[in-house]
């Protein structure tokens, strides 16, 4: 395992790998790694001959001062657990200073993602989008990758991802990889370190109520549906509904008419006291 902090010393080695003929699989992350993660370098290592695993809790792409200042951070458990994966392939460490990606400039590229960011996290999150747009960008202009995986977990990141790709004419292919949740069924997300157990195992309200929608979803209606959903969420003393939403899994626009031959997902957006948690499920 290597750990690089420098953009250049990344790419001499990444010219190193390309010149041998290798294949580079590519895992952006923010850290605080979990088993959720670790399931995305699992799979890039089973498919690629060398797999870059980047670490930068990334400031453009937090709307919440509050939130960036609160996220974890644990870089040596990170760098622990990644070598706990290791086996005959190379893994690459890629934690920069903010300065070594951004300079002087801490800003934003502005992208149209043919309105996917409108939707559900884009009428939250302000700005959330391009700030991940221009992250990933850039690491992709760093890493060359030849596939990078995201997890369906932050479903509408990997369909802007697709976009990003797409608009740009990269030859990436973009590998979507399913939910890793806790026993009780919470998403895992290095939020959750946030959360005590007790009120983890009461966050997987969040999971069941997303359960539930899938099982109802061939009887009744999505109006139906999201009054049910609502009405749950009020009636918690603990978790607060952002928003829920049935929609398109490709254009994520909100389900209007059922539609033959589409595939519809159902997410959900909701705090626990100040920490924010998101979900999805695959409804067809
Ligand atoms: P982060 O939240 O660290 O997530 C890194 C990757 O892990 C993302 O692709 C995310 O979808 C995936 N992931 C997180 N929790 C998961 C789970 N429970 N199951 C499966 N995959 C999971 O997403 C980001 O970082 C950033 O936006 C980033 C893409 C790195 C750009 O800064």
């Amino acid at each position: 395992m290597q750990i690089f902090k420098e953009k250049q010393a990344l790419k001499n080695q990444i010219t190193a790998f390309k010149k041998e003929g290798l294949s580079i699989g590519f895992v952006p992350t923010m850290g605080a790694l979990h088993e959720g993660h670790l399931s995305l370098i699992e799979e890039a290592l089973s498919s690629c001959d060398t797999v870059v695993v980047s670490i930068f809790v990334n400031p453009t792409q937090f709307d919440n001062p509050n939130d960036l200042e609160k996220y974890p951070r644990t870089f040596e458990d990170d760098v622990m657990r990644i070598s706990q994966l290791e086996n005959d392939r190379d893994i690459i460490i890629f934690s920069p200073p903010a300065s070594e990606i951004y300079g002087n400039e801490v800003v934003s590229e502005k992208f149209s993602f043919d309105g996917l960011e409108y939707q559900m996290e884009g009428k939250f999150r302000d700005g959330h989008f391009n700030g991940v747009g221009t992250i990933v960008k850039k690491l992709f202009e760093m890493v060359e990758p030849d596939k990078a995986f995201f997890g369906e977990k932050d479903y509408q990141q990997l369909q802007i991802i697709k976009k990003l790709v797409e608009k740009l004419d990269l030859p990436i292919e973009i590998v979507g990889c399913p939910i890793h949740r806790e026993t009780s069924g919470l998403a895992r997300s290095s939020r959750n370190e946030r959360l005590s157990a007790e009120d983890r195992q009461t966050a997987s309200f969040i999971f069941r109520v997303l359960q539930k929608t899938k099982e109802d979803f061939g009887t009744k209606s999505a109006n139906e549906i999201a009054s049910w959903v609502e009405e749950e969420f009020k009636n918690h003393p603990a978790i607060e509904l952002e928003y829920f939403e049935i929609a398109n899994a490709d254009t994520l626009e909100s389900i209007q008419q059922r539609e033959n031959g589409q595939k519809y997902r159902a997410f959900i957006a909701a705090y626990f006291g100040d920490v924010r948690l998101i979900d999805n499920i695959a409804l067809n």
